[in-house]
């Protein structure tokens, strides 16, 4: 069942719309659906999603065949050789779960791995090739996700994606550029000029285009599930490219990989119950700082847009971030203060920010408790009739991640080792900087960003949410949970609304390039902020749920596909 949504957009929000689509693409009006909605990064893997909904299977289902499509038709983020996470809502167990199938870093890895004897970086080290890639985990995430929630058989689950990558799919406008723009990079390892190349030039938009080694290793995982690809041939051929290049993945890394059933981390926004990704994320944890440090402020006489709001929201951002760098990383190495959303620290933390004028961001340190624009992250947020929710954001790190493609094996490796803290200090490719409770030890994850995140009200679902975009995850998803909360947005407004963000470190405060009239910048310059323009960021793809009808939207600015039935 379809249903226009109606309802009015203040003239203004429209505006600011409007702009941002005008430079991404068409604006998808919202429909109501109430029998599954799909959103995802491509039309193809959302189809398949959907296509799996309608064949009877679950939210949980629908996520395992579209993390696998993604790997095929969106392979500058979605992918096999990469990680993530996943908050699920389960009807049956009337429970909210965190799955953790982050990367880790190799049993061989070290500390200094990425700097010369006298401790410089080594610039590309941790970044491209072979040394910059973690154990990947999403093959087992799915595989887990699929054990533990499962509805239909495994091999319906993968054999779509299998099916796209030997026959072939067609190339989209934006895959092609996204190729094009990427080509350098994409030509400097043999193996990937092979699967993403022809003739050394991309492909164009309506070609045909397989990847038949991946299509064999697909094949592997259908036939043994996890197996397939952490041993025999796939995690051979995996070994191979390592010692090739100089990585440290071996196969008893390969082998010894386990995801991680992690406890949410909930908390209340209003009347709302929100649940996110706890460490080694710290997407829900800082989400959670920002929101609960804006829950006293009186928004109703302001816009998403107004000077007012945005530079609260940028002041109590930096906070939040500041402590990112010192208090977070992998939850099984280091202890995380477990009051970094206690209302009395909050609180004392908000003491710094001034109404009227920005504090330098070398005036604010990480609080003292007694005790990261393009990247290669996607997001998918999917519901069924029964209420079944899954918002599952996966990733490479940057676009291609390592650039590198396993020899015969045809995907990508993640290079998500760049988001450890190679040396106290550095940014890492998002511009954030950590130290000890981020530095490279064997066998942790990395610290990450994404927030994928689930909306509960009085017990029933409410939003779903997730985004790429790195460091700019995290305030996206802050500024979506507030437009639709105290701004009272609807969801094709929500994820076209122009974006601002600040990370404490640089200290600017970022603009989406021409989305935001004149006078909020100078407004906000006069305020003392840094502000610079940047191009358009993030792939927010979020499903609004309102007495079981579903609203799926998906962001603009990409290839972005919702749709429902
Ligand atoms: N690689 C980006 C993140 O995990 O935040």
């Amino acid at each position: 069942m379809e249903k226009k949504l109606k309802g009015k957009i203040s003239s203004k929000t429209l505006l600011l719309i409007i702009l941002v689509i005008a430079g991404c693409g068409q604006l998808k009006i919202s429909t109501f659906y109430e029998k599954g909605a799909v959103v995802t990064a491509s039309e193809a893997a959302t189809e398949i999603g959907l296509d799996i909904l309608k064949q009877g299977g679950n939210s949980f289902d629908a996520a395992v065949a579209v993390g696998f499509a993604l790997a095929v038709v969106y392979p500058e983020g979605g992918n096999v050789g990469g990680g993530g996470f996943a908050l699920l809502r389960s009807v049956e167990t009337e429970k909210i779960y965190a799955l953790d199938f982050r990367e880790v870093a190799p049993a061989a890895a070290t500390t200094n791995m990425y700097l010369t004897d006298s401790g410089e970086v080594i610039e590309n080290l941790s970044t491209l090739g072979a040394l910059s890639s973690g154990v990947p985990g999403t093959v087992a995430g799915l595989y887990e996700i699929w054990q533990k929630f499962g509805s239909l058989r495994w091999e319906k689950l993968v054999e779509p994606a299998a099916k796209l990558a030997e026959n072939g799919f067609v190339v989209s406008e934006s895959l092609h550029k996204s190729i094009t723009k990427h080509k350098d990079d994409l030509s400097i390892f043999e193996e990937t000029k092979k699967v993403f190349l022809r003739n050394d030039e991309p492909p164009q938009t309506g070609d045909s285009i397989s990847f038949e080694d991946l299509a064999t290793t697909l094949y592997a995982i259908l036939e043994n599930g996890a197996d397939g690809f952490y041993t025999g041939i796939t995690a051979d051929k995996i070994v191979q490219t390592m010692e090739k290049y100089g990585g440290l993945i071996t196969k008893k890394d390969l082998a010894d990989y386990k995801v991680q059933w992690r406890e949410p981390v909930k908390f209340m926004f209003d009347s709302l119950e929100i649940y996110s990704m706890p460490p080694p994320s710290s997407g829900g944890l800082i989400v959670g700082q920002i929101l609960k440090m804006i829950e006293s402020y009186d928004l109703t006489n302001q816009n998403p847009d107004s000077p007012e709001f945005v530079h609260i929201f940028c002041e109590i951002s930096k906070l939040a971030f500041a402590d990112r760098s010192l208090h977070l990383g992998d939850p099984d190495f280091y202890n995380i203060p477990s009051a970094m959303l206690d209302s009395n620290y909050l609180n004392s933390r908000k003491l710094k920010i001034n109404s009227n004028y920005a504090v330098p961001s070398e005036e604010i340190l990480p609080g003292n408790f007694r005790v990261t624009e393009s990247d290669a992250t996607t997001h998918v947020s999917i519901c069924d009739k029964d209420g079944n929710m899954i918002a599952l954001t996966y990733t490479i790190n940057s676009e291609y991640g390592s650039k590198l493609v396993v020899e015969g094996a045809g995907f990508l490796l993640n290079n998500e080792m760049d988001d450890f803290s190679v040396k106290p200090g550095v940014p890492n490719y998002f511009g954030l900087i950590g130290g000890e409770a981020n530095k490279v030890e064997p066998n942790k994850k990395m610290l990450s960003s994404m927030s994928p995140t689930l909306i509960m009200e009085e017990g029933q679902p409410h939003l779903i949410l997730g985004s790429r975009g790195g460091s700019k995850i995290i305030t996206t998803i802050a500024q979506a949970i507030i437009n639709k909360v105290r701004f009272n947005l609807r969801p094709e407004e929500i994820v076209a609304f122009p974006r601002f963000h600040h990370q404490w470190i640089p200290d600017k405060l970022y603009l989406e390039e021409e989305s935001f009239g004149i006078d909020l910048k100078q407004e906000l310059i006069k305020r003392g902020h840094n502000v610079t323009e940047r191009s358009r960021y993030g792939g927010l793809n979020i499903i609004y749920i309102e007495n079981g009808m579903m609203i799926p939207a998906s962001d603009p600015r990409g290839d972005g596909s919702a749709a429902g039935f």
